[in-house]
């Protein structure tokens, strides 16, 4: 079990969040404003809150952890083009829920060209926002939508002494999607590392599994690793499906008996600054496949490594997937879980019985993360530093027709793939896949 401390990698430099903010303000149309609110602590229950995490958007353009504040940018303006409104300094709240960073620190420590704390939020925000045409927010968020009609409305009141205010709302997401899709260097150090604390959690959970414990043994070891390196805990909720449990795409109960003769399929991965791992991987809880389990492993690694090496600038994730629906079908066909012909059972979508899911999506800080997949309508081609998944599978239904030994058998197999010049580098070596090396590292117990 690894207990050694792994150097952590640099944060992101705070040129990096300003660039960020400029390339956003250089895709704006003239006599525009940005307006990005951060997240907001939610109730878990009565008085406790669940964990603070902030949100992405806000985060990829500050780097700010706190809660309720407010970035706003003003291309062109003299005294500073970013601004941002924080939590009021309170030292009697502080004692109870930690330090604030407060308006000169965020200043100071955030390279903000100019903060205020909330206090003064709705006195300034029309003055900030008069003369802007175009107000670039996120149009799904309400409590932002509502602010946004509140001073645009403050604004309107004094048209008549030749005030403009903000007529058009805009979407802000869609912008900032496209530039958060392609990663940095100082980004991909951080996704190297949160892979890197992932692959290790799953190396861990391997080595743990017996027949006897349960499913909830393994997100305790994985958990245990997360954190351990440092990582805030799960990127999303881990999934430990044993038995048919691995069925189920997004199985969280975690609750079962880890059966002999039984596959457990383990869906987890750390969020590391902010930024997610997410690895699939399936093994024997007795460290052992069998004949039946083997067969349709091989079927799924095949085509998990053909689609792997097809990751390349250039190539389309729907390209990507059709090669696997190619390479899974044939193989149920060779397999006797599927009959007629390979292109009518594509054609005809009958492998969709045995996988229902895409086999790819963006990874970042969110862990299905943003951007479109389609440009023009088309399917949008790969460039460098985008970063994806890889993570075909095969779930075959308990149902009478199927022989016995696969039935309720469910495997997925997943690793994170950076797109580079080149072709791709894989982040998620680090825990093994091949059946042999399963069997190894379980062997050493
Ligand atoms: N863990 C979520 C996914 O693999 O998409
Ligand atoms: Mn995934
Ligand atoms: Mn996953």
């Amino acid at each position: 079990m690894s207990r050694d401390i792994l150097t952590r990698p640099a944060p992101i430099g705070l040129d990096e969040y300003r660039d960020r903010r400029r390339a956003l303000m250089a895709a704006l149309p003239p006599a525009s404003a940005v307006l990005v609110p951060a997240a907001g602590l939610v109730t878990r229950s009565r008085d406790s809150d669940h964990p603070f995490r902030q949100n992405s958007d806000f985060h990829y353009l500050t780097g700010f952890p706190e809660p309720e504040a407010l970035l706003l940018l003003l291309p062109g303006r003299e005294e500073g083009e970013a601004i941002l409104f924080c939590q009021d300094k309170d030292p009697t709240l502080e004692a109870w829920t930690g330090i604030r960073v407060g308006a000169a620190g965020v200043v100071s420590r955030f390279g903000i060209d100019q903060a205020f704390e909330n206090a003064e939020r709705e006195a300034r925000l029309p003055d900030l926002l008069e003369g802007r045409e175009a107000l670039f927010l996120p149009l799904d968020d309400a409590p932002a939508m509502a602010l946004a009609r509140q001073v645009r409305d403050s604004l309107m009141a004094r048209r008549r002494h030749g005030v403009v205010a903000p007529s058009r709302f805009c979407d802000v997401s869609e912008l900032m999607h496209e530039q958060r899709l392609i990663k940095s260097e100082a980004e991909l150090a951080l996704m190297r590392h949160a892979a890197e604390v992932s692959a290790r959690a799953h190396c861990r959970a391997m080595q743990a599994t017996q027949v006897g414990l349960s499913e909830y043994h393994l997100q305790a070891e994985l958990e245990h690793e997360f954190i351990w390196h440092g990582g805030s805990g799960p990127a999303y909720a881990t999934i430990v499906g044993s038995g048919a449990n691995a069925c189920v795409l997004h199985y969280i109960e975690n609750r079962d008996p880890l059966r002999d003769g039984e596959l457990v399929l383990i869906d987890a991965g750390a969020e590391f600054d902010l930024y997610a791992g997410d690895i699939t991987r399936t093994f024997p809880v007795n460290g052992r496949f069998s004949d039946a389990q083997r067969a349709l492993y091989e079927v799924v690694l095949a085509a998990q490594e053909r689609a792997v090496a097809a990751v390349t600038p250039g190539a389309t994730l729907t390209e990507i997937h059709d090669g696997v629906v190619r390479d899974l079908t044939r193989g149920l066909l060779e397999l006797g879980l599927l009959e007629g012909d390979l292109e009518t059972c594509i054609e005809e979508g009958r492998y969709r019985r045995f996988y229902l899911h895409s086999t790819s999506h963006w990874l970042g800080l969110d862990v299905h993360d943003v951007g479109d997949y389609r440009v023009a309508g088309a399917p949008r081609g790969l460039t460098p530093g985008m970063v994806v998944t890889v993570e075909p599978g095969l779930y075959v239904p308990d149902e009478d027709d199927i022989p016995a030994a696969w039935r309720g058998v469910g495997i997925r197999i997943e690793d994170d793939v950076v797109v580079t010049p080149t072709g791709n580098e894989v982040l998620t070596q680090g825990v093994p896949k091949r059946i042999e090396d399963i069997q190894a590292l379980m062997r050493k117990n």
